[in-house]
């Protein structure tokens, strides 16, 4: 059975096929996008069309993909590949006054940009490149798609607003459509997926030019037990992470996370940590808005279409005050999902008007100790015995950041 590949760390483009059926395997490149561009730019000796731009990082990201996958390359399950791999690689830039513009550097800059943008128009291109590794061939084509956009004219305060939610920081152009900035969209001409990075149309003609229908890439079947039924409610995305509300479908990896000791060393429930616990866990959260106060909201951490950990909050004082914790698999620590997770859920408390976030970790838990300290959490006090782990009272350290120290 052939299978799609998605060479892209974006959630939004695997929320875009998931949505049209098509579950993909999902790898991430890594490619140096800048040394790409530049190749591409002496290429064309200096008049390199942003069109042309997103093309060349599509093929280059698929390209990196495809020479990564041995014909025995697990996938993130240990599994063996599937030999009818179609890859595709997606990349998008947003066209305005003659200039290709990528994700915004910073704040400042993505404020600067929507000074330009509002009430004006630009064009979203979107490449896309696909590889056909079926019987080991390695026949590729690619396409662009270009959508014009129209912005609203914002106000200075929505703008402000926009930029301190973190989200023009994590996409290409400065805006989703699909997201926080759907109402600074006035009006689109042409293929609106092209503007969330994957265009569904232009999806279905490349298949097709390779004879595979884009029927026969719909995910068929369902999980015994239902845990393939996607939850609804909260999506929060990060640049490389989109934060979703907890579902059935969480239950079985949060488990086989809870279950690990090193995972469970400084938390509170005992591992292993049964499959009942996680589906009952689940549950008391599920759907849950964390922006709402008065009980612990769990998200899950989606990356590389994987269910990565889960950040808790807890709304207290109407919305002013709030507890967060985080948590993340073995295999994925150590590559900055914890920080962007956490991030995202700062920029998100704190644009909705909190005063004060605190979290609490064990005193001897040295990696969260550094990623609240990287986050810019100042530890405020050490509280003595206030945590029960695994049979035993042990010392906490309480950080705190506020949203006067946030700003600045
Ligand atoms: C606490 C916990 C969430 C931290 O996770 P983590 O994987 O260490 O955190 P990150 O993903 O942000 O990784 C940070 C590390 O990745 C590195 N890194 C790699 N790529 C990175 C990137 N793109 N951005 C930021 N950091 C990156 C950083 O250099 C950093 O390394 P360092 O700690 O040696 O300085 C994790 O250890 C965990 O789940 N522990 C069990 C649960 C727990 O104790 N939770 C605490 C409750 S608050």
């Amino acid at each position: 059975m052939t299978t799609l590949l998605l060479a892209s760390a974006s959630p939004a483009r695997l929320s875009t096929l998931r949505s049209a059926g098509i579950e993909p395997l999902v790898r991430v490149s890594g490619v140096d996008e800048d040394a790409v561009l530049a190749e591409a730019e002496a290429a064309t000796e200096g008049r390199l069309h942003p069109a042309d731009a997103v093309l060349a990082l599509a093929r280059a990201k698929a390209d990196a993909v495809v020479a990564s996958l041995g014909s025995d390359a697990p996938d993130a399950h240990g599994n063996p590949l599937p030999e009818d791999l179609l890859v595709l690689g997606c990349d998008s830039l947003l066209e305005l006054d003659g200039r290709a513009l990528g994700k915004p550097s910073d704040a400042a800059d993505a404020a600067a940009r929507w000074r330009r943008m509002r009430g004006r128009s630009g064009v979203l291109h979107t490449g896309h490149w696909l590889v056909d590794t079926r019987d080991g061939a390695t026949g590729a084509t690619g396409a662009t798609a270009s959508t014009a956009v129209h912005f609203a004219d914002l106000t200075d305060d929505e703008i402000d607003a926009y930029v301190a939610t973190g989200e023009p920081l994590a996409v290409a152009g400065a805006f989703t459509i699909d997201g926080l900035g759907g109402p600074f969209v006035a009006r689109l001409e042409g293929d609106h997926h092209t503007v969330v990075g994957l265009s569904l149309p232009l999806l279905r003609d490349l298949l097709a030019s390779i004879g595979v229908p884009v029927t026969t890439l719909w995910a068929t079947g369902t999980a015994p037990d239902g845990d393939d039924e996607r939850s609804t409610g909260v999506q929060w995305y990060g640049s490389r992470l989109v934060l979703r509300s907890m579902g059935a479908e969480h239950a079985r990896s949060l488990a086989d996370y809870r279950s690990d000791p090193e995972v469970a060393r400084h938390q509170r429930w005992d591992p292993p940590y049964t499959l009942d616990q996680a589906r009952a866990f689940v549950a008391t959260t599920a759907g849950l808005d964390p922006l709402v106060p008065g009980r612990w909201v769990h998200l899950a951490i989606e990356a590389h279409g994987e269910h990565v950990g889960d950040i808790g909050v807890r709304g207290d004082d109407e919305g002013r005050q709030a507890r967060v914790e985080v948590t993340i698999a073995r295999p994925w620590q150590q590559a900055g999902l914890a920080t962007e997770a956490l991030t995202t859920v700062l920029r998100r408390l704190f644009a909705a008007g909190a005063h004060r976030v605190e979290a609490r970790c064990d005193t001897d838990d040295i990696a969260a100790i550094r990623l609240l300290e990287r986050v810019g959490m100042r530890r405020e006090a050490e509280l003595w015995s206030a945590a029960f782990r695994h049979g035993e009272w042990i010392d906490c350290y309480s950080y705190a950041l506020l949203a006067s120290e946030w700003r600045a």
